[in-house]
């Protein structure tokens, strides 16, 4: 009992997710006056209108915006705690509302200590330097300083976690009950991800918008689109208009050139990096609903010979059609993109090589045939990605299977299992975790195909290919770099958490990625261990991850609970 009640003192002493590096607190409230005033540097930050906004990228707006979204997010979606105290107890733990002498912060002093530069908009892995400090004085004097404006944004996210909303003093009383507060904080990882794959089912742009919102309240730095597929091309290209037209699941339910942008610059004012991907040259069959004379095995009728997954259909491989074709996409998409983004994704994953027997510029399923064609269309590829200033990512079969030659600074995102990241950087190359034993959110959802008679006892009860569902106590036990040499651990830049649509759109997409997406972040912002070396435990991170829950759904993130609230009022009661 003893160890319980010592626990669940320790769990209450911060509900910071992900967890900072450093953190100390004392126990006396200080109140937010609705009116602060924020400075920054030597700028006054007053409370803006909506007219007076600007989408300009420069750190000035970038942090006047980030400030206006904590003032809103404070005083308008701040909860009361009563789920984390005894019932009817949370006035024991309240500052009094209506004390003679309450302490108001007025004040919030923002210091960047350094300018930002070409790359904190667009940066390689580790090249911002995202670290912030963040004081709450016991007098109400506030101040965070960073090196970037990118570490002021994470700084700000922290400042909104710390107040709560009175029970009894209602709108204009939020508070902060645990003053002094001391945070230094950085990341572990460089680069903090959510694969969103938005071709296998259409996702509107507004939904996009709010998962970058989610994204950056978690700490997360990159939001990688998993942008075409084998089923849907969802994005204009002014080029090649034909594409979205006949590719897209319905003429208009695609991306235009200024939504891209959009959603880019709405990245960026949050830190978090948009990566695009178009996958190629398999995973590609909705070309083929404009440009059949491009594609290989399309649609093939009996899809087990030809893919993993139906519809079948590969870039050819030996074409100049082809080529032609990738150089009028990738000038047409990569300047656009690479204005705001360090990276683009060539894909690469699950090429099936039975599909180019049926390519009659191949004809040929032949490894020592095919790899030297795969190997000069990617190089034709990372050539063009390479022109418009932009560092490729792959999957890890262009190197694990096919065995290809790739730059320097190819970064190698992993996927088939945890061990990949082990293979990867044993070979020197730069790599991305994250794998369908940890890490993929479709898991455990159940099989998306019809069975019929004859296929329907095979495959009782349809559990899909990486079943069970991972919930957030795995996703958060998963330590990626842990069988590592230090060596190969250096190779690691970051990871991301996956989530591929077959089973998902907007009706269900935040309740599938959230808070277990959370969890994946705190591994990736606090590390799997704390700074004495343990790993991080359930006890502690389920109260805090269950407070970042309450305030995602205020904010309209439809985010699952993680425990009764009968849990996290006696969070003893449910250790196990
Ligand atoms: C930190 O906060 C916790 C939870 O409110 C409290 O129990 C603890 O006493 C505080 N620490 C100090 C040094 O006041
Ligand atoms: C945060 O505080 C530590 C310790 O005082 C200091 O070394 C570090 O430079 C500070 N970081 C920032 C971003 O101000
Ligand atoms: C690729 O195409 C060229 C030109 O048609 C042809 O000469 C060559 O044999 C083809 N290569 C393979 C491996 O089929
Ligand atoms: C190519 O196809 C033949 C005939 O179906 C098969 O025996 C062989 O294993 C295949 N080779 C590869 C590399 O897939
Ligand atoms: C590391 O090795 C242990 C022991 O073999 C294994 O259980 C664990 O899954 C491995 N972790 C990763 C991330 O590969």
């Amino acid at each position: 009992m003893k160890i319980f009640a010592l626990l669940s003192l320790v769990s209450r002493v911060t509900a910071i997710w992900p967890a900072p590096q450093s953190f100390s607190n004392g126990s006396s409230a200080v109140w937010l006056a609705e009116d602060f005033l924020v400075t920054y540097n030597n700028h006054n930050l007053h409370k803006r209108t909506e007219e007076t906004r600007s989408t300009r990228i420069s750190s000035l707006e970038i942090v006047q915006a980030a400030v206006d979204r904590a003032r809103k997010s404070i005083f308008t979606e701040s909860f009361v705690p009563w789920k984390f105290y005894p019932r009817n107890e949370i006035d024991k733990f309240e500052p009094p509302a209506n004390g003679k002498s309450k302490t108001y912060i007025r004040q919030l002093e923002i210091t960047q200590t350094t300018p930002d530069n070409s790359a904190t908009f667009k940066p390689l892995a580790g090249q911002v330097d995202e670290t912030y400090n963040l004081t709450i004085g016991a007098d109400g004097v506030a101040s965070i300083t960073a090196v970037s404006s990118t570490g002021v944004l994470h700084a700000l996210e922290t400042f909104k976690q710390l107040f709560y909303l009175h029970s009894v003093s209602g709108t204009a009383g939020v508070y902060c009950n645990l003053a002094p507060v001391n945070i230094r904080d950085g990341p572990k990882f460089g680069h903090r991800g959510v694969n969103l794959d938005v071709a296998r089912n259409w996702f509107p742009k507004e939904t996009i918008l709010r998962t970058i919102d989610a994204l950056s309240w978690n700490k997360f730095n990159r939001f990688h689109i998993h942008m075409t597929d084998a089923q849907s091309w969802p994005i204009d290209i002014p080029a090649l208009p034909e594409l979205s037209k006949k590719g897209a699941y319905q003429t208009g339910l695609s991306y235009t050139p200024q939504d891209i942008e959009d959603i880019q610059v709405y990245g960026i004012y949050r830190g978090v990096e948009v990566i695009i991907e178009i996958d190629i040259p398999g995973h590609t069959t909705a070309i083929g609903f404009s440009h059949p004379e491009l594609i290989t095995a399309f649609r093939e009728k009996l899809w087990h010979n030809y893919c993993g997954e139906p519809p079948c259909g590969q870039l050819k491989l030996n074409s100049t059609a082809v080529y032609d074709f990738i150089t009028q996409l990738f000038d047409d998409l990569l300047p656009r993109v690479s204005p705001y983004s360090a990276y683009f994704h060539t894909g690469g994953d699950e090429i099936d090589a039975r599909d180019y027997v049926l390519d009659e510029t191949v004809k040929s399923n032949d490894t020592a045939v095919l790899t030297p064609l795969i190997q000069k269309f990617i190089d034709h590829s990372h050539d063009l990605v390479r022109k418009a200033g932009l560092a490729p990512i792959v999957w890890e079969e262009m190197l694990l299977d096919w065995n290809l030659k790739l730059g320097d600074d190819v970064v190698v995102q992993t996927w088939i299992n945890s061990a990949s990241l082990d293979k990867v950087t044993a070979r020197g190359h730069k790599a991305l975790f994250g794998s369908n034993d940890f890490w993929y959110l479709a898991c455990g959802h159940g099989q998306w195909f019809n069975f019929n008679d004859d296929t329907f006892a095979a495959h009782y009860p349809f559990n899909d290919f990486c079943s069970p569902l991972k919930n957030w106590r795995l996703m958060y036990s998963y330590d990626p770099t842990a069988n590592l040499s230090a060596k190969q651990a250096a190779l690691v830049l970051g990871g991301e958490v996956h989530l591929f649509t077959e089973r998902s759109d907007p009706s269900n997409l935040d309740a599938i990625m959230w808070p277990r997406t959370g969890a994946a972040g705190e591994v990736m912002w606090s590390g799997r261990q704390d700074s004495s070396g343990k790993n991080r435990g359930q006890v502690d991170a389920a109260r805090r991850l269950s407070d970042m829950r309450e305030r995602m759904v205020i904010r309209g993130v439809k985010c699952e609970p993680i425990q009764m609230a009968y849990c996290t009022q006696y969070d003893g009661d449910c250790t196990w």
